[in-house]
């Protein structure tokens, strides 16, 4: 009997024990995140040059908890309405490139408390149908956020389709136009590589990459395979200055994205106008998936799905070359309009 009732109050014991670690561990989390948040001396007050209100950053704080009980279901449209939260056009859109390291940008930057992303690539621009359905389609498929934060964007197809500029340019003419732009060639090959992987899903054979981006009949690079005409950066860029100044664009470094977020991070709050928010704590490299991962404070981290970063086959060391030389010349005109040097073999 003794023996019954110590066992019991051991278990009683251990309860209240994981309970009271828990509830600790939640407010040191809750402390850490808050102090991340408060502004270290007073922050430069506007978010940006033309004039926006000042915004408190423990009600962006306040509002990312909102918004996560009304994802969750435990809070309703109302509240989310009470609160001033509105769903708006994007202020700055994520255009491309495919592979570039688009959902590591967009996720890196929703770190900032003033940005807000639409999670997923809502396609507007460059599908007809979804066009059609017109801005305020758009606009339903952003997600809440106060009017003194910005909402970003990503549809990397956006920077190869023909139509998107202009019809971005009727929307917004002022927009902040975001590229991440990585090596080319390694950007073919990694786009070679989710196009494979897609393949093998659904046991379909497939040609090997050197076979796709070298043309058997003349030997020379074979511009007409998406792979290789999506890496010619200029071609596409230059559509886009038909419609928007290069003051409007910022280019983002992607294989620096990889190895350094931070700076890389930086040069957009600046573009963006916005008080630099993202510091080092927030980012961590995790050996295990060899790439930097999101930390929000001491428990809420992520890493980005297993479908970033995947390991490429191996290509023909010749073809490489060929490739090289082949993007270098549309390098370098890149470089020269948009001010920006890559230093790309
Ligand atoms: P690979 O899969 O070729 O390595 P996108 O999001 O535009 O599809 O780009 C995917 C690429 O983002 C990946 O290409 C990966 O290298 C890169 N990337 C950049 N930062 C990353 C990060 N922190 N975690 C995972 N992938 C990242």
């Amino acid at each position: 009997m003794l023996f019954k009732q110590q066992a019991w109050l051991r278990q009683k014991l251990l309860v209240l024990g994981s309970l009271a670690v828990g509830s600790l561990l939640y407010l040191v989390a809750r402390v850490g995140s808050l102090d991340r948040l408060q502004p270290i001396c007073p922050i430069e007050g506007r978010f940006g040059a033309r004039g926006q209100a000042e915004f408190p950053l423990r009600a962006l704080q306040f509002k990312r908890g909102l918004l996560h009980e009304f994802r969750k279901g435990n809070a309703s449209k109302e509240q989310v309405r009470l609160h001033d939260l509105v769903q708006q056009l994007p202020k700055a859109i994520i255009i491309g490139v495919r592979k570039g390291g688009t959902r590591a940008l967009l996720e890196m930057l929703n770190l900032h408390p003033a940005v807000v992303k639409a999670s997923q690539e809502i396609h507007f621009f460059d599908n007809d149908e979804n066009y059609a359905k017109g801005i305020e389609w758009y606009r339903k498929k952003m997600p809440f956020s106060y009017p003194q934060q910005i909402t970003i964007e990503k549809s990397p197809a956006y920077f190869i389709t023909e139509e998107v500029p202009e019809r971005i340019y009727k929307m917004n003419s002022s927009i902040k136009l975001l590229i991440i732009v990585r090596e080319p060639t390694t950007r073919a090959i990694s786009d070679y590589t989710q196009v494979l992987e897609g393949k093998e899903r659904k046991n379909k054979t497939y040609y090997k990459f050197e076979k796709l981006a070298i043309d058997p009949n003349t030997c020379e690079v074979n511009t007409k395979y998406k792979a290789v005409r999506t890496s010619i950066y200029t071609k596409h860029l230059e559509r886009w200055l038909k419609y928007f100044p290069i003051e409007q664009f910022h280019i983002v470094d992607g294989d620096r994205l990889i190895m350094e977020p931070l700076p890389e991070l930086q040069l957009v709050e600046k573009f963006l106008n916005l008080p630099p928010r993202i510091s080092q704590y927030n980012l961590y490299f995790n050996a295990t998936r060899g790439f930097y991962c999101l930390r929000f404070n001491i428990i809420f981290n992520k890493c980005l799905a297993g479908s970033k970063g995947r390991i490429h086959p191996e290509v023909d060391p010749s073809v490489i070359t060929k490739l090289r030389k082949f993007f270098h010349p549309f390098n370098q005109k890149f470089y020269q309009i948009t001010g920006r040097t890559l230093n790309w073999p």
